[in-house]
């Protein structure tokens, strides 16, 4: 990453915060519940498949979204390839190109065909107009994603597949407990998958979940998930193991009775950062739509760097010469990456200038219980120092 201004990169001394704060720092939460779980699991010697902590993660699962059914994985990647093999899908699917790689490498590794789409940069999720464009006779389905957990156009999205009856898939990993209109995500679509990975807000070391009301497609994704059987030995399909332990389970329930507070700690941290970086010009908070309501396990403030004096490249070195370890997720997106970069045609027949634009502006801050609410404080104030530096700097190099 080149610094225009190396004078940027450090405001002088030591680090403004001698610990490192971390976007996505896991939640480690009642460990004692966590442990008095992993314990009766030893203790009945039940350690994976079909065990007690894996059933009721999955039955909190299906009523939090409102769906009949649920299957726990081991991550949310696997569940992802085990959704679209159990699907029966060939050809494309269309998707964001402006989202975490492990949206498209799934398809890849699928044998099914990514065909990028461009985003509304207004909430960074898929464009359904652009997607319009993108579907034809080779579309196999259509996978969403709700970013950052804002929900994608859920309405579009379904009017769109539902013309070409073709499935509607979201990757949800972001999204647990986030509503639209008042419904939760896990129940749109076809269906949907979340992630538990270390470093979501929900987490269960690593582990994924397929939602679905579809009870045939259900079936199939658990026994794909057990490698084509069902409970007893007979095999049905190609299968693979992809299954949740029940130490994941253990920790999965653990995050998921605690969702509620964190959310509100996610809440109580957003408001700090919007009240701190209200007075630094360029700066834009992410905010969901008012029909949404969001997790806010992420904090996205966009840069613009005209108003700013710095760039959100230049910004995000500055933070992290301070201890502050930020993310520019999702830049580059997936059609600049390997191995989609190396076929535009086939996956990028259209341009996807939103979503380059975006991807050079955003930035991911720290949150969560991680970051105590002095510290945003903090954060916020040497934010605005930064940018005041840089328009100074800038100034000083290019006179009006
Ligand atoms: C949008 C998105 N999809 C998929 C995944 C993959 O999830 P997992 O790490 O559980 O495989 C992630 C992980 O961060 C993600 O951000």
């Amino acid at each position: 990453m080149t610094i225009r201004h190396p004078e940027l990169a450090v405001l002088g001394g030591a680090p403004t915060f001698t610990e490192a704060l971390h976007v996505g720092r896991p939640n480690v939460l009642d460990q004692d519940a966590f442990l008095d779980r992993v314990r009766g699991a030893l203790d009945r010697k039940w350690l994976t498949a079909f065990g007690p902590l894996v059933a009721e993660f999955e039955q909190r699962l299906a009523d939090l979204a409102g769906v009949a059914h649920c299957v726990a994985t081991c991550n949310a990647s696997v569940a992802m390839q085990v959704l679209l093999r159990s699907a029966g899908l060939t050809g494309e699917v269309v998707m964001p190109s402006f989202t975490f790689i492990a949206t498209a490498h799934t398809a890849l590794w699928e044998g099914l065909v990514p065909v990028f789409a461009d985003i509304d940069e207004r909430t960074g999720n898929i464009d359904p107009e652009h997607a319009r464009r993108l579907v034809t006779d080779r579309t196999a389905a259509i996978v969403a994603v709700h970013l950052w957990g804002h929900p994608a156009p859920v309405e579009q999205l379904t009017e769109l597949a539902a013309e070409h009856d073709v499935p509607l898939l979201f990757d949800s990993a972001h999204a647990i407990g986030s509503q639209h209109h008042g419904r939760p995500v896990g129940g749109f679509g076809s269906a949907e998958v979340f992630s538990f990975h270390a470093t979501k807000f929900v987490n269960a070391f690593e582990g994924g979940a397929v939602l679905t009301d579809d009870g045939d497609l259900a079936d199939r994704v658990r026994r794909v998930h057990n490698y084509g059987r069902g409970k007893g030995e007979d095999v049905a399909y190609l299968g693979t193991n992809a299954k949740m332990t029940e130490v994941c389970a253990a920790m999965g329930l653990t995050s998921l009775e605690n969702m509620s507070e964190l959310i509100a700690v996610n809440i109580a941290r957003h408001e700090r950062y919007r009240a701190g970086l209200r007075d630094v010009p360029g700066l834009t908070l992410r905010e969901p739509r008012p029909f949404d309501s969001v997790n806010h396990q992420y904090i996205v403030v966009e840069v613009d760097q005209d108003v700013a004096g710095v760039s959100r490249d230049e910004l995000a070195a500055a933070l992290r010469a301070e201890n502050v370890l930020v993310r520019t997720h999702f830049h580059p997106g997936c059609h600049r990456t390997e191995p989609y970069v190396r076929d535009p045609a086939k996956h990028t027949p259209l341009p996807l200038p939103r979503s380059e634009a975006l991807g050079e502006r955003v930035i991911s801050l720290p949150t969560g219980t991680g970051v105590r609410p002095e510290q945003v404080d903090q954060l916020c104030e040497l934010i605005g120092r930064i940018a005041r530096q840089g328009d100074r700097v800038s100034s000083a190099v290019t006179p009006s």
